[in-house]
């Protein structure tokens, strides 16, 4: 079955063409970072706007990256919730007027399961798994922890109680004058700094009525007090990075792999843009030898946003659902308690 998703929630508007949930035959993204830096975030209307104007030319891109033509296409996904909603409009009605005009079905993909699914595109020799999954999604604006059952029903055990990890990331780059978004330029300069240089917080570590939950705000005005009124030399700013990172990074990983512990996952997956940080890789690699678990790291392409995670995701709800229906776009997602995409 081939199917076309479209990504449209945050600041990237993404088409790709997936084949059977796993064989990615394109993925085209026009990305509006640029537009938005200089507001230090991401402003709805302007996304939206950026949508319109790109979405023609993306679907172009990846039918022909694909070597596909519309007639080609089996179904349609698209991003539905949670997001930005005048960005969101702009995803669903384009998938609804294709939907009509092809006359194939299309179904609504909820982001956050299409970063869990992220995962599992290259391995899916999981979705077969017999045991719990533990997955770390940590993106800009979600950090949670959630327990995979193979059968299919899942809890979210924990999450932040204030800022994502990727905020933590953009707010520090803010603070420090860094462009938007903090967390690739973080990463790169603090593999030049020392990670214990510097003192920082490990918010909720030990916590035992917060095991599993987080907290990034606090971090954030430390870090704000430690630099105020004060030059910072390179190698200073590079120390101030990796050790802000690295609270980061332990507080992620020590939660994760204690949460693995419990429900007795044998495996831990981790997705959203945060898992494309270098620090966390290395840092899940390394505990992944010592507690005999292993982490999946999915591959960069697939941790930020893309459609090819929704057009994959989009195969599984197709398969079980395949009634043509119009979707409707909805800014907040409701509470997870399933996925749909292990072989039962
Ligand atoms: O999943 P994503 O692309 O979009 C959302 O759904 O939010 O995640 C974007 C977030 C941003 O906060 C960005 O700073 C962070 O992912 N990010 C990183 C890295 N690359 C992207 N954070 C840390 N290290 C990175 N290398
Ligand atoms: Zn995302």
């Amino acid at each position: 079955m081939l199917v076309l998703g479209i990504e449209s929630s945050c600041d990237e508007t993404a088409i790709s063409l997936v084949k059977d949930g796993h064989e990615v035959l394109s993925s085209a993204i026009s990305s509006q970072i640029q537009k938005h830096a200089e507001y230090g975030g991401v402003i709805p209307e302007l996304a939206a706007r950026e949508h319109l104007t790109n979405i023609n030319e993306v679907l172009k891109l990846s039918l022909t990256e694909a070597g596909k033509s519309l007639s080609d296409l089996d179904g349609i996904a698209v991003t539905n919730h949670p997001g930005l909603l005048p960005a969101l409009l702009v995803g669903t009605s384009y998938a609804n007027g294709l939907s009509a005009s092809l006359d194939i079905p299309v179904v609504g993909v909820n982001h956050l399961v299409a970063h869990i699914y992220g995962s599992f595109i290259e391995r899916q020799d999981l979705l077969d798994s017999k045991t719990s999954i533990t997955a770390l999604l940590v993106s800009g604006g979600h950090t949670q922890i959630i327990i995979l059952s193979p059968d299919g029903t899942c809890e979210i055990v924990g999450g932040t109680i204030d800022d994502a990890a990727g905020e933590a990331f953009d707010k520090a780059a803010k603070i420090l004058g860094l462009p938007y978004p903090g967390g690739p330029i973080i990463d790169r300069m603090a593999k030049d700094g020392d990670p214990k240089k510097i003192d920082f917080p490990r918010p909720l570590k030990g916590k035992k009525e917060h095991r599993f939950n987080f907290s990034f705000s606090g971090l954030k005005t430390s870090l704000l007090y430690k630099v105020k009124d004060k030059e910072l030399t390179k190698q200073e700013m590079n120390d101030m990075l990796a050790s802000y990172q690295e609270a980061i990074v332990d507080v992620l990983t020590h939660k994760t792999f204690d949460a693995a512990k419990k429900y007795g996952s044998r495996n831990i997956v981790v997705c959203g843009g945060v898992a494309c940080n270098s620090a966390l890789r290395q840092r899940l690699k390394d505990l992944a030898e010592k507690n005999n678990v292993e982490v999946v790291l999915t591959p960069p392409k697939y941790c930020t946003d893309n459609a090819a995670m929704i057009a994959a995701l989009g195969y599984h709800q197709l398969k079980s659902n395949p009634e043509p229906a119009s979707i409707e776009a909805i800014p907040r997602a409701p509470k997870l308690t399933q996925v749909p995409f292990f072989n039962k």
